[in-house]
């Protein structure tokens, strides 16, 4: 780590001015090159940087990547440990608290979210007005957002119990509003949640349970589908945190904040990315169309949808520990046709100059998909999932820049290339 004594000297050749900037932690502060100017009335110099590919926008002791080594570390924890050895719940609270919890109180926050899963009726009555075909992630948007207006004091921020308090309840009713929009869709009764499950247990009762007292799902799948939630739990700053981060920079409540998360997830170059996948696997449908698939890709006229990423350039270590997981879903479905195209797409474009020059691995998306498929989700649940399992990490980004003092509201600047001046001619004139 730098110390405070490292500097850039910059020479602006405008003026012939020379600047000492300092660096810290390996970073130098935007507002020291907004001091640079070439004239006393001219602007600051700015940093043109679109979608942040270079700009720190926080510090944060969340979660650490090092995606050239393909490192992933949740508040100091690899990633392969805790997917190996934890559980989804247990994460949660390592992220939110910081640090793994004891006995008591992994008992006591798991007690808590139990006995938070349950939703005001009136929220079911809003869901069931949806369209009988409305996208589960559009209707878990809006009813995370909504949820804003049965806690209005969830926009007191600045207490820490009111805070704990709205933690505990998201995480808590996310896989109730997940599990509602899936059920929706195939026009089947809502099922209540049922304190006598485990978080992901009673999730998939309330997705798959029908007439039967308690849905008992095998512990196979149990297993795998926590390990996916834990898997996605945070990742930095990556878009969808970065949505939470921007939008709750205005102090608003934790649900409007989320909200905007889940739409950041929504989009196909993120969490959209393993419905996407499945799609594109579907249209290649056998293992003799991947050669031509692949020219297209190479010639820009298609994307491999899950594979790249901005922080990893070797490989995603997510992505490793889903193929375990997929061998031990399969062994219960049996095994997912589409794996075989996926498996021989990433052996050809593991070996493709195109995407070796780029460093283009497959990310955590790319096999989630044909798990979510096997376990009978249609694709448009894919992202649900996602973000059930990335609320924890939304929630603790959410809680480390509340109580961050160096944060400001997210306002970016701009290089404006428009009009300037233009003299306003009335429609009378203009459309005579
Ligand atoms: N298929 C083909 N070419 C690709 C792909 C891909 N999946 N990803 C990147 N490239 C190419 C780009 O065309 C570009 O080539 P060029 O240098 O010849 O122009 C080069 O690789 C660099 O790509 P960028 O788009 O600049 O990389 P960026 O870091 O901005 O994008 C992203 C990362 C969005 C993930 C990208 O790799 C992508 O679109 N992947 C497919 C979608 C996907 O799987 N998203 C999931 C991400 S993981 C997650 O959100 C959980």
């Amino acid at each position: 780590m730098s110390s405070v004594t490292d500097s850039l000297t910059v020479r602006d050749n405008r003026t012939g001015q020379e600047y000492e900037v300092p660096i810290l932690d390996g970073a130098i502060k935007a507002a020291d090159i907004g001091k640079i100017r070439s004239g006393e009335d001219e602007p600051g110099l700015a940093v043109y940087d679109p979608g942040f590919v270079n700009t720190a926008s926080c510090r944060s002791s969340v979660t650490f990547i090092d995606g050239d080594k393909g490192i992933l570390e949740y508040r100091g924890y690899p990633i392969e440990q805790l997917a190996e050895q934890s559980s989804f719940l247990e994460v949660a609270y390592l992220l939110v608290h910081g640090s793994l919890p004891s006995k008591d109180e992994y008992d006591q926050w798991v007690h808590n979210i139990t006995y938070h899963t349950f939703v005001h009726e009136n929220v079911k009555g809003f869901m069931e007005g949806f369209r009988y075909d409305a996208h589960p992630m559009g209707m878990l948007m809006a009813s995370v957002g909504a949820l804003s207006t049965f806690y209005p004091e969830s926009r007191n921020i600045s207490d820490a119990d009111n805070r704990a308090i709205q933690i505990i309840r998201m995480i808590a009713k996310m896989p109730t509003l997940g599990a509602w929009s899936f059920r929706h869709a195939q026009g089947k009764p809502y099922v209540y949640p049922d304190n006598e499950l485990s978080y992901t247990e009673n999730f998939l009762s309330m997705l798959f349970k029908m007439s039967e007292p308690t849905y008992q799902a095998d512990e196979r799948i149990v297993k795998a589908l926590d390990t996916l939630f834990i898997l996605h739990a945070d990742h930095e700053q990556n878009a969808s945190a970065n949505a939470v981060r921007a939008v709750g920079s205005t102090q608003v409540d934790p649900y409007s904040a989320v909200s905007a998360g889940i739409g950041a997830l929504f989009g196909p170059l993120h969490g959209g990315a393993n419905e996407a996948v499945l799609r594109m696997l579907k249209r290649i449908g056998n293992k003799s169309e991947i050669p031509a698939f692949i020219e297209g890709v190479k010639n820009g006229n298609e994307r491999l949808m899950g594979f790249g990423h901005r922080v990893y350039k070797n490989y995603d270590p997510r992505a490793k520990i889903i193929k375990k997981a997929c061998d031990d879903v399969f062994e219960v479905t049996g095994v997912n046709p589409l794996l075989e195209v996926a498996q021989e797409l990433e052996k050809i474009a593991l070996e493709d100059e195109y995407f070796v020059k780029r460093k283009l691995y497959p990310n955590v998306d790319f096999y989630s998909g044909l798990i979510y498929e096997a376990l009978e989700f249609p694709p448009e649940m894919f992202t649900v999932l996602f973000a059930i399992g990335r609320t924890p990490g939304w929630l603790a980004q959410w809680l480390e820049l509340t109580q961050d003092k160096e944060q400001k509201i997210a306002r970016p600047k701009q290089i404006y290339t428009g009009s300037r001046g233009l003299t306003y001619t009335p429609t009378e004139q203009r459309w005579a």
